[in-house]
């Protein structure tokens, strides 16, 4: 049993994950519409994950003895002006999703649910991670705002990102 005040929260963030898959499927939508098919499937693979977190609280919220929430997703943005836009966006997005995480693990103290703020753990950790990657992008593009090459280059780089489907703990 989780407390209503944890599950709100929780039920709440599996919709944000399911959004943060939406906009990076938006943003993939995009980089194709412009034919840079790498940043497009960097985008494919950034989305794959997103539904890994938001199926990892999914299988908590149930493994809790709770259920599940599904609520309406956003309509996320479409259009950005060019490939600096979107991965500016990308990374004020991962800080923001950060801060939601930090704001769930002070619930789940608030509540003294200390399973729920284990269970967070996992997603502190990856928010470092997920914030980086999205740094590390938004730096290289910038070093190619006059250099259509450089651009083109790093679309090759960016093709190669593969995701990799976690294996299941138990
Ligand atoms: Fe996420
Ligand atoms: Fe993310």
């Amino acid at each position: 049993m989780i407390k209503k005040r944890v599950l709100n929260a929780l039920n709440s963030q599996l919709n944000a994950e399911l959004y943060s898959a939406y906009l990076y499927l938006a943003m993939e939508a995009y980089f194709e519409s412009i034919n840079l098919s790498g940043f497009a499937n960097w985008m494919r693979a950034q989305a794959q994950e997103e539904l890994i977190h938001a199926m990892k609280f999914y299988d908590y919220i149930v493994a809790r003895g709770e259920r599940v929430d599904l609520t309406a997703i956003d309509e996320p943005q479409k259009e950005w002006d060019s490939p600096l836009a979107v991965f500016e966006h990308v990374y004020e997005h991962e800080k923001m999703v950060t801060g939601l995480i930090n704001d769930l693990v002070d619930i789940s103290v608030a509540e003294s649910d200390h399973a729920t703020t284990n269970f967070l753990q996992w997603y502190v950790a990856e928010q470092v991670e997920e914030e980086e990657s999205a740094s590390g992008v938004l730096q290289r593009v910038k070093l190619t705002a006059d250099s259509p090459g450089g651009l083109f280059m790093l679309d090759s780089e960016l093709g190669l990102r593969v995701f990799n489907p976690p294996v299941k703990e138990e």
